[in-house]
């Protein structure tokens, strides 16, 4: 069983905004006030591991240390089954340009290495998030979300970010970037995860 959450005020080890408010509009029905780790001056530690849920601890172990408070970090990205999992965690740095980041480049850079390899279709993929909870004392809780799809080519899809214009989720044949915000926050890899974070957490 998870350890329960029984404070009032939990770190969001993030410095992306719409992280932040999107998990502060999430736990507004158990009464918690949420800080990110930008208002607490944070900073962002160095993300050495090679695994989703290494990088999220180091993230959250990080920001319950220096503060004192329960801290939540998340790391996702996408796995590709012809590409044997790669990007992973390495899904942001597929896009690092030197000048910000270009996801048509990463997107390009999935579907060639694809064709090199002759990968059969469907190209299966999925999008993965893990969050883990992190208390001052050491303890932690690890939750992982899974969106299961395929890749397409051409891209399809103005909404969303990152490689959502590739991927089809499973049971649906649109890509995530022709989903609106709504629809796509609820089949997410992030939605899935933070239901059991918030199941795990804060349930019975
Ligand atoms: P981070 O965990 O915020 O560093 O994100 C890792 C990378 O995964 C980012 O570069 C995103 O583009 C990609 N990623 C994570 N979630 C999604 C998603 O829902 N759609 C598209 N790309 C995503």
């Amino acid at each position: 069983m998870s350890r329960k959450f029984e404070g009032d005020r939990l770190l969001i080890a993030t410095h992306n905004k719409g992280k932040l408010e999107e998990m502060a509009h999430l736990l507004k029905p158990f009464g918690v006030s949420v800080v990110g780790a930008a208002e607490m001056d944070l900073p962002e530690p160095e993300e050495t591991e090679d695994t989703f849920v290494g990088n999220a601890k180091i993230k959250a172990h990080a920001a319950a240390k220096a503060t004192g408070l329960p801290a939540l970090s998340d790391d996702s990205g996408i796995t590709i089954d012809g590409l044997d999992g790669a990007p992973g965690v390495y899904t942001a740095d597929w896009a690092e340009t030197g000048n910000g980041r270009d996801f048509m480049m990463a997107m390009t850079r999935a579907h060639n290495e694809l064709e090199a390899k002759n990968a059969p279709h469907p190209r299966t993929a999925q999008f993965r998030c893990t969050l883990v909870l992190a208390w001052p004392d050491g303890h932690d809780e690890v939750f992982e979300g899974v969106a299961p799809g395929h890749l397409i080519w051409p891209i399809r899809g103005e909404a969303g970010f990152g490689y959502d214009p590739m991927f089809i989720p499973d049971g649906h044949d649109v890509t995530f970037a022709e989903m609106d915000r709504w629809e796509k926050n609820k089949i997410s890899h992030r939605a899935n995860a933070v239901a059991k974070f918030i199941k795990g957490c804060f349930g019975e």
